[in-house]
């Protein structure tokens, strides 16, 4: 960060006109006045964390994109220390290309991108520490399957009995949730799927490791480990963003909140902005998940408390139609004809 001072001086109920009076008005306007007073407040927010509640296409990333360009701007912060994730590789470079339009500044030390692919940079950098080539091999689903069947093959278990698909699932979940092949090996019963889950899951670990090969769910997982047992790393990454802010928080898993987390341990700057409506399957867990990113950044002692903003209640038909029940698709075309321009 460039210059600290400006961090933590406007909170929630802080007017915007502190910033518009600090001189720099008609840099400010040309994003903030884009902003509806939800989104705005959002915008402006100090430090903390802060969550962000809202519809389809009701200006969330808008608000990322905003509160990026208006960290970098106008609160001095560098753009090495912030991180912005988001779900996909599309998504991520449609939020750089949108930040890119609100500031002309050089936004190439910026880390705008997927949770794997920030977790490909840090493996990169430090791999050797957990005994891995820092040259890995990404496994993609084709690799992951074929490694799969090749093991179960090995080890004679019947692909009829147990479908290799669904062995692959299970893996794949247990890396999500941080279970390591020697972890689930001890705690598992030794019958039926989870006794074929069991091996060849440890099997393929070893294939995996023989041909320094990582497969998808192994570079979330790695960097928590490698973040849990080398605090020296840690240290540097969480010395490193400042700021965190995730598009489609509803969709994070475990290994991406325990990653999360652990970066926002010293700072609890993080932006989390998020629609429960537009979860992904598995929603009982999901929602835990980040039911407990919520509690667990708002109730740590010492924390600022965090806060919520959920747009809808400033929806302009919504009031306008005095509170009368209506789907969500009409009060988004209200609140899109309203503030799109
Ligand atoms: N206050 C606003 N004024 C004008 N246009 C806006 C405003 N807020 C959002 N928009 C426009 O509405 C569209 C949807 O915005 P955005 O992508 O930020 O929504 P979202 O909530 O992230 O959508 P999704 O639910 O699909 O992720 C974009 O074209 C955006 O530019
Ligand atoms: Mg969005």
């Amino acid at each position: 960060m460039k210059g600290g001072s400006q961090e933590s001086g406007v909170g929630i109920s802080s007017p915007e006109f502190r910033f518009l009076s600090s001189g720099s008005h008609a840099v400010i306007m040309d994003y903030i006045d884009n902003l509806n007073p939800p989104q705005r407040e959002a915008v402006l927010y100090g430090d903390g964390p802060l969550l962000i509640l809202a519809g389809a296409g009701s200006g969330k990333t808008r608000v990322i994109t905003c509160r990026i360009a208006h960290l970098i701007r106008e609160r001095n912060v560098d753009p090495s220390n912030i991180l912005a994730v988001t779900f996909t590789n599309k998504a991520a470079s449609e939020m750089r290309e949108r930040v890119e339009r609100l500031i002309d500044v050089p936004l190439n030390r910026l880390w705008i991108s997927t949770f794997h692919s920030a977790c490909v940079r840090i493996l990169r950098q430090h791999a050797d520490r957990l005994g891995y080539k820092r040259t890995f091999v990404i496994y993609d689903e084709t690799d992951r399957s074929s490694l799969i069947k090749a093991c179960m093959s090995d080890l004679r278990i019947d692909g009829e009995q147990y479908q290799p698909r669904a062995i692959s699932a299970r893996i794949s979940s247990l890396k999500n949730n941080l279970v390591d092949a020697a972890h689930y090996d001890k705690t598992s019963s030794h019958f039926g799927f989870e006794e074929a889950v069991s091996r060849t899951y440890s099997l393929y670990e070893e294939k995996l490791k023989e041909s320094d090969g990582l497969d998808f769910d192994d570079l979330l997982m790695l960097t928590v480990k490698l973040f849990e047992q080398h605090q020296d790393v840690l240290g540097y990454y969480q010395g490193m963003f400042h700021h965190i802010l995730i598009d489609e928080y509803q969709d994070t898993n475990h290994a991406q909140y325990r990653f999360v987390r652990l970066l926002t341990a010293k700072r609890a700057n993080l932006c989390m902005v998020g629609d429960d409506d537009q979860r992904l399957p598995f929603p009982r867990r999901r929602y835990i998940e980040h039911s407990e990113l919520r509690k667990g950044l708002s109730g740590r002692k010492g924390d600022q408390a965090g806060a919520e903003l959920p747009f809808d209640p400033e929806h302009p038909r919504r009031r306008r139609s005095g509170g009368c029940p209506q789907s969500r698709q009409e009060s988004q075309g209200a609140l899109d004809a309203k503030t799109r321009r």
